[in-house]
């Protein structure tokens, strides 16, 4: 909310650089940009290696009118987060893995990646120039946007010249505010994805498209659109910016990354934890009829992390799911906030410590 944003932009005074915590009101916080101090920025030409960037000051960036970001949408995203703990350690959740899929939407968009080294590198920096952004354990978390754009001028259809790869970072709150679980539209007009597409990088251009669901949905009351593939328009694909599962008895299923589902590292989490304790876990096509008759249903990413289902809406159908302590995606949620806070400790290897 703007009531929490900080005047980042005006001078700090030395004493106030000091301080251990920014001036946010921690309770505050929605999914919603509190600029910080700094951000991260780093260039490099088409088939070179990047060269090493910076911190600078967070604020606007200049950019040419002709670059592929701005006319074709030559670029990728990324989020992931980091986490205070009681004992005041600033961890990274698996930032290998968001290395990882921007060098795979690198190749998918023909742009220059940075280096795994190079990605992990730049996240710690990043955080730790506003390490009192990060808000105190059990008051949110800080989310980190790393962008990879394509940022020298060409005016053809093709890749760009100079890739620009910035990183800057907010703390946040909770993603869906106020709900118990979530009230799913099933958009059976538009669809996110298609075969050969780039539903499975975390393209820019997967994004827009689904703005105009998503606000009709959201005025007639619904939490989120949930999309159908474009191939068949009868199996489940994602929500706007999440995966999703279904629960049935013993068996959790989750459609397949095979090129229209982003693969959520979340996803992948949750499915090992998933597995951890008994369940088995199916990665498959997930019709519309079975959705209807799971048991349970939840979503998940880094920025709603994992959230319960309470509702689907397909046509003039309306079925409700178990949510609340009963539920699977309750348990799971703890157990992978617990690894992320360092509740408990992390078997997996997943926490980076900065
Ligand atoms: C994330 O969970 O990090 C995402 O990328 C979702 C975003 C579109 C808000």
């Amino acid at each position: 909310s703007p009531s929490s944003m900080a005047p980042s932009s005006s001078p700090l005074l030395a004493s106030e650089t000091d301080e251990k915590y920014a001036n946010v009101k921690w309770e505050e916080l929605g999914f919603a940009l509190t600029p910080t101090d700094y951000m991260y920025v780093a260039k490099g030409r088409q088939g070179e290696s990047f060269s090493q960037g910076k911190i600078v000051p967070y604020g606007d960036i200049s950019i040419s009118p002709c670059s592929p970001i701005l006319n074709y949408g030559q670029g990728l995203f990324e989020g992931l987060k980091a986490y205070r703990t009681e004992d005041d350690r600033i961890m990274l959740f698996r930032p290998d893995q968001n290395a990882l899929r921007m060098q795979n939407g690198a190749e998918r968009l023909c742009m220059t990646p940075p280096s795994l080294e190079h990605f992990v590198e730049a996240v710690k920096q990043t955080v730790l120039a506003n390490k009192k952004w990060v808000p105190p354990p059990g008051k949110g978390t800080m989310y980190i946007r790393p962008l990879l754009i394509g940022s020298g001028a060409i005016l053809g259809v093709a890749p760009a010249p100079e890739y620009s790869f910035l990183i800057y970072v907010s703390p946040v709150g909770n993603y869906h505010k106020g709900s118990s679980g979530l009230n799913l539209k099933v958009d059976h007009k538009h669809h996110r994805a298609h075969p050969g597409g780039t539903g499975g990088v975390k393209s820019c251009t997967n994004y827009s498209p689904i703005v105009k669901s998503l606000v009709e949905a959201k005025s007639s009351g619904f939490s989120d659109v949930l999309f159908l593939d474009a191939a068949t328009g009868s199996n489940i694909e994602e929500v706007s910016a999440c995966n999703i599962f279904i629960v049935k008895g013993n068996i959790v299923s989750t459609p397949p990354t095979s090129g229209t589902i982003l693969p959520g590292v979340t996803r992948k989490s949750i499915s090992e934890l998933a597995r951890d304790i008994g369940y088995q876990v199916e990665e498959r096509d997930v019709s519309v009829d079975e959705l209807l008759e799971a048991e349970e249903v939840f979503c998940t990413g880094t920025a709603v992390v994992v959230k319960a289902v309470e509702t689907v809406t397909f046509h003039d159908k309306k079925v409700n799911y178990r949510t609340g302590e009963a539920a699977l995606s309750t348990k799971l949620h703890s157990m992978l906030t617990n690894i992320q806070m360092g509740v408990v400790e992390d078997k997996k290897g997943w926490m980076v410590e900065i």
